[in-house]
């Protein structure tokens, strides 16, 4: 937390009211603020209850008091509401005779995650002197992100709440939600789990639904389908991933931004993946540059399907393993095993959000 953040008087008073509303209760301790927008603020709450022993911490979105910012927050719950149970997707949390049940004002509880954002697990590891990471990591972040745009395109309204990974529906159209928000300060690291896909490196997952729009996409004109612009700023977060930049710098897909034009298989392709087909980051892997480059194509039509990505990252996730990669060092089980816990928690560095 920036503690300049708490001399700005509006942001003092509504800490001062969490922590009364708080006090009331003893489940609850407030801890302060984590993060401030320009639509609303943050805030950590330690949660004790012998009856919920998994739950010992979560968080409160604020709106701020106008409008504009008000109508964000509605428009975020309910597009949280349709992704209940998606696994990489940032999930409610429902608390009992919330004291803040009584305050007027437009708040949501989140299950809180514990491992900062994308750009923060970028800066830390560059700071660590860190200049790239193993493909194999880069694999498993890729897969958690096309999940979480699974759980967008499939939301789960329809099915029962229980926690799902997220796979393409394969006789039902994809919505039209767009995130539209999507960078490293949105993508979340919660933890590691013991499966197949989250064991080395942690679960990603996505927040803040404040932007997300649900429109057809005759009314997008030529931007593509929410799934196709999803995939865009999927690729864009790949290229941050891979570059290790904390704010992507891939431009608007249009031809007066210079496309590379690459070709893979038979067909060429323009995409603004320029950056990594640059000669510094010949130690990608070629299938990972591929399918980035795909998700960044110009042409809106060229960018993969959901079903053909998931299987592909989901295979690769498998079967790439160290002798994969020639039993090259960076690849290793031990490395890819133990270098986002070294980033995350050994790592002695801050950054900011
Ligand atoms: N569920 C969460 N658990 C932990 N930290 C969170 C969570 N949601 C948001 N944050 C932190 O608060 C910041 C702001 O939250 P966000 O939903 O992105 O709001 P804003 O609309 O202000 O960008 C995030 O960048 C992140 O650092
Ligand atoms: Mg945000």
């Amino acid at each position: 937390m920036d503690p300049e953040l708490l001399l700005d008087p509006e942001t003092k008073a509504e800490s001062t009211a969490f922590k009364d509303f708080f006090s009331t209760d003893s489940r609850f301790q407030y801890e302060g603020l984590v993060g401030r927008g320009g639509f609303g603020t943050a805030h950590s709450v330690k949660y004790v209850d012998p009856k919920r022993p998994g739950l010992t911490r979560f968080l409160v979105k604020k709106s701020l008091n106008r409008e504009d910012a008000e109508e964000m927050l509605d428009n975020e719950v309910l597009f949280l509401k349709k992704f209940k149970g998606a696994m990489h997707i940032v999930q409610f949390v429902d608390i009992k005779d919330n004291p803040l049940d009584k305050w007027e004002a437009r708040w949501m509880v989140l299950e809180w995650i514990s491992n900062g954002t994308l750009s923060q697990f970028i800066g830390k590891a560059k700071k660590v002197g860190l200049s790239r990471l193993p493909n194999r990591t880069l694999w498993r972040f890729f897969l958690c992100l096309i999940r979480a745009l699974n759980g967008i395109a499939w939301p789960s309204d329809h099915r029962d709440s229980e926690t799902y990974l997220e796979t393409p529906l394969k006789n039902e159209p994809p919505s039209d939600i767009e995130h539209g928000d999507m960078h490293g300060g949105n993508v979340l690291l919660a933890d590691f789990i013991p499966d197949g896909e989250h064991l080395f490196t942690p679960l990603l997952k996505v927040i803040d639904f404040g932007l997300s729009t649900e429109f057809p996409p005759e009314m997008m004109h030529s931007a593509g389908t929410a799934v196709e612009r999803n995939l865009f700023d999927v690729g864009k977060l790949m290229v941050c991933l891979v570059t290790m930049e904390r704010r992507s710098d891939v431009r608007h897909p249009t031809l007066r931004n210079n496309p590379l034009t690459t070709t893979i298989g038979k067909t060429q392709v323009q995409t603004m993946a320029n950056k990594i087909f640059e000669a510094q980051y010949e130690w990608l892997d070629p299938d990972l540059r591929t399918l980035i480059a795909l998700c960044l194509a110009m042409e809106t039509q060229n960018r993969p399907s959901l079903h053909n990505l998931t299987h592909w990252l989901a295979k690769s996730v498998e079967v790439r393993d160290a002798k994969w990669y020639k039993d090259v060092a960076m690849e290793s089980d031990e490395t890819v095993n133990t270098l986002c816990r070294d980033i995350l928690f050994n790592a002695e560095v801050t950054v900011p959000n």
